[in-house]
């Protein structure tokens, strides 16, 4: 896959197609061109010009672009990180390849005052991920319905501006990469000329690959524009890994603030009292699944049913004493962190709040564990004393050495810890490793498993901890589901809460049809605490379905008894439980429970009924999507085509809801 379907979505035939993106490529490099050469006509008649010709040799165009380069932001729209990272990569290549002529700089959307902002941008590279169904980001809502706005006002706040836009997203998804195709659309109805295809990136597959290549197409229309290309690319950019100016401070200096500033804008976390830990799974199951409630109240926090919290979670201890190890600092330094003067502030976001110790930018700020990008291999090989350390991590994070980094660093899983630990002559400076090396830790997610009626000023979380050996022989812990099981009755942790749109029908009386095997309950623990509450205010309900699974109902089958009073209740209608490992000879799963009742699935539909899947993103909720197919073919005698179309026509009027991940 490439990555690219562009313009093909919006245009005609491939004649057609062919020529419509020709004319609209070149008009906007032209476009850019004349802006760049009047520019720098400008700049030459002034005294203050910082370099004289588009194709002379003036070294000054290597050094900080004057005021009148160019100006292209890099957008981003980011929930865990990927976009902000491709932003800064991006950013990263383009200074060797157009020096002075262009200014490049990644912004976060959320931070980006885009009424004031962009009419001053020349040129707009936009890096958006889509989430929940077909859904922006968090950070970029309020930027995505003002274009709305825009165009339902006939407004053109991009009349003549070269764009770009990649979208991040998963095959696996329905809607896939919804925002960047639909900001590539608005672009161009509100005036924007397109630069290039728009570019789907597919993290089912390889993302990187996809922005690598959309980068590539990128580079060739603005070298086109703006004359650059030589000492371009990875090498060049390794060379300007981005740092922090990094001071130790002396010992006693007050710290800014520590876990209570971790996080910004929506994701900006309050912290919320820990009222219990439990164990949900029996002792005979060799897997851990923990029941966490929380205390609300002080913290400013509310919620429905339905909706995520967002825990950010500290690095165990022993990550951050390894880390202090591998740099070389005592853990109880205090470290201050700043923006550098002149173009590597470009490439770099605020640093944490500081001063602060060590201990508290390992602990609370920084990604130890999670997967090794190319640009921080890059930015240790500039690093490394030894000749062999050098080459070697300069091989990894090169593009010829894109095979050997999959075998080594991807596929065994080996975190930048496990990294730092094999090249031991690789110790970057503490600015380097916070600028250039170790991402942002960023908070997890989790379905909420209570209802706030019925919680007494609680929410709960449902947790499956993550306890996994990797290929290259390495313990992964998950950092936050560990760190959750771990937490005692009194500790402070800091979260957030997200809204969403996965919610009980406005009627009691709609029917409901819920699908979650394993923590897939967690809502729908919440959608029923709800629904007793209702019941036990007078309401009417209407039917309600669970269809529930895992492994061994001896072991893992959490919740047992509450759904089982929810049952004799009545308000919960009928319990469905898949046990898969039960019967060696016979993997039972919740989709099969689905096409045995076909009929009584499709019948509450039928009445109005409302479908919800949680869970598993990447097998479950397409294998129940299957099954939810073939049910209505075999319950209503539809075509596969008219079934689907159906499920399709449910999506649409938020009829049939996944929560997945
Ligand atoms: C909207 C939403 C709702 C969710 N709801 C729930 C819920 O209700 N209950 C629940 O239990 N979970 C839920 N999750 C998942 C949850 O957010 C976390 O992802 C989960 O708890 C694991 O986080 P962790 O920090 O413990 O694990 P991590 O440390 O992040 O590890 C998780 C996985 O990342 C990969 N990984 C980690 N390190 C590396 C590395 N160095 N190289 C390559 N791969 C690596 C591995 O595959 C590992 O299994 C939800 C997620 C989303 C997005
Ligand atoms: C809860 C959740 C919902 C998602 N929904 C979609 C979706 O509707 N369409 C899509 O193409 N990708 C979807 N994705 C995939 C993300 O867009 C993809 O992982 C992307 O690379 C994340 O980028 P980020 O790290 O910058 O946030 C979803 C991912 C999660 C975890």
């Amino acid at each position: 896959m490439d990555g690219q379907e562009g313009t093909q979505t919006y245009f005609g035939g491939p004649t057609l197609l062919a020529a419509t993106s020709a004319l609209v490529f070149s008009a906007s490099v032209a476009l850019l061109y004349v802006r760049y050469q009047s520019r720098i006509f400008k700049d030459s008649n002034s005294s203050s010009g910082c370099f004289q010709s588009a194709s002379g040799n003036d070294e000054n165009q290597e050094d900080a672009p004057s005021e009148t380069a160019v100006q292209v932001t890099v957008l981003y729209g980011t929930q865990t990180g990927t976009a902000e990272r491709f932003a800064k990569k991006l950013v990263t290549e383009a200074v060797p390849r157009y020096g002075g002529k262009a200014r490049f700089r990644a912004v976060d959307v959320e931070e980006w005052d885009f009424k004031d902002q962009l009419p001053k941008a020349d040129v707009l590279i936009a890096l958006f991920a889509t989430y929940g169904d077909g859904e922006p980001t968090d950070s970029a809502s309020d930027f995505v319905r003002w274009l709305e706005d825009q165009e339902e006002a006939d407004e053109e706040p991009l009349l003549g501006k070269p764009f770009g836009v990649f979208g991040l997203g998963n095959r696996q998804y329905e809607h896939f990469n919804a925002m960047g195709k639909l900001l590539d659309k608005r672009f161009t109805k509100l005036g924007g000329s397109r630069l290039v295809p728009v570019g789907l990136g597919d993290d089912d597959e390889n993302i990187e690959d996809d922005f690598d290549r959309w980068t590539e197409r990128l580079w060739s229309s603005l070298d086109e524009a703006l004359g650059g290309g030589a000492g371009g690319g990875a090498a060049a950019a390794a060379a300007a890994a981005p740092a922090y100016d990094a001071e130790v401070l002396p010992a006693g200096t007050p710290e800014a603030a520590g876990a209570g500033s971790l996080g910004h804008g929506h994701a900006a976390p309050a912290m919320v009292r820990v009222a219990e830990v439990r164990e949900l799974h029996s002792a005979e199951s060799e897997r851990s699944c923990v029941h966490v409630e929380l205390e609300l109240g002080g913290s400013g926090l509310s919620y429905t049913a339905g909706d995520h919290v967002g825990v950010h979670p500290a690095n165990s201890e022993e990550a951050v004493e390894a880390a202090a190890g591998l740099l070389g600092v005592p853990l109880d330094s205090v470290v201050r962190l700043s923006l550098p003067e002149g173009r590597a502030a470009d490439l770099l976001s605020a640093p944490p709040p500081t001063p602060a110790t060590l201990r508290t930018l390992l602990t609370w700020h920084t990604d130890l564990l999670g997967p090794v990008h190319r640009p921080a291999l890059a930015a240790l090989a500039a690093c490394a004393s030894d000749a062999a350390d050098k080459d070697r991590l300069a091989l990894l994070s090169s593009q010829e050495g894109k095979q050997e980094f999959a075998s080594w660093v991807s596929q065994p899983q080996r975190s930048l810890l496990c990294v730092m630990r094999e090249f031991p002559s690789a110790r970057p400076s503490l600015g380097l490793f916070f600028g250039a090396i170790a991402p942002r830790l960023q908070p997890r997610y989790y379905s909420i498993s209570s209802a706030p009626a019925a919680s007494d000023g609680r929410m709960s979380i449902t947790c499956a901890v993550v306890d996994e050996e990797t290929s290259a022989g390495r313990r992964h812990r998950g950092v936050a589901s560990m760190w959750l099981a771990r937490q005692s009755e009194g500790a402070e942790v800091p979260a957030h809460v997200r809204s969403s749109t996965f919610k009980l029908p406005r009627r009691h009386e709609t029917p409901i049809i819920m699908i979650g095997p394993g923590t897939g309950i967690a809502p729908f623990r919440g959608f029923l605490q709800e629904r007793a509450t209702a019941r036990a205010a007078g309401k009417d309900l209407g039917e309600a379905l669970l269809f529930f699974g895992c492994r061994d109902r001896a072991k893992d089958f959490i919740y047992e008894a509450e759904l089982r009073d929810f049952v004799r209740s009545g308000v919960l209608s009928e319990l469905f439980t898949a046990f898969s490992r039960e019967d060696p000879g016979k993997k039972d799963y919740v989709q099969h429970h689905l096409l045995a009742n076909a009929e009584r699935v499709w019948g509450l539909i039928g009445e109005g009924g409302h479908l919800y899947v949680c869970g598993d993103a990447k097998r479950m909720a397409k294998d129940v999507h299957e099954a939810l197919v073939e049910a209505a073919q075999k319950a209503r005698g539809l075509s596969r085509e008219a079934a689907a179309a159906e499920l399709h026509f449910l999506a649409d009027c938020g009829r049939y809801l996944k929560d997945v991940w």
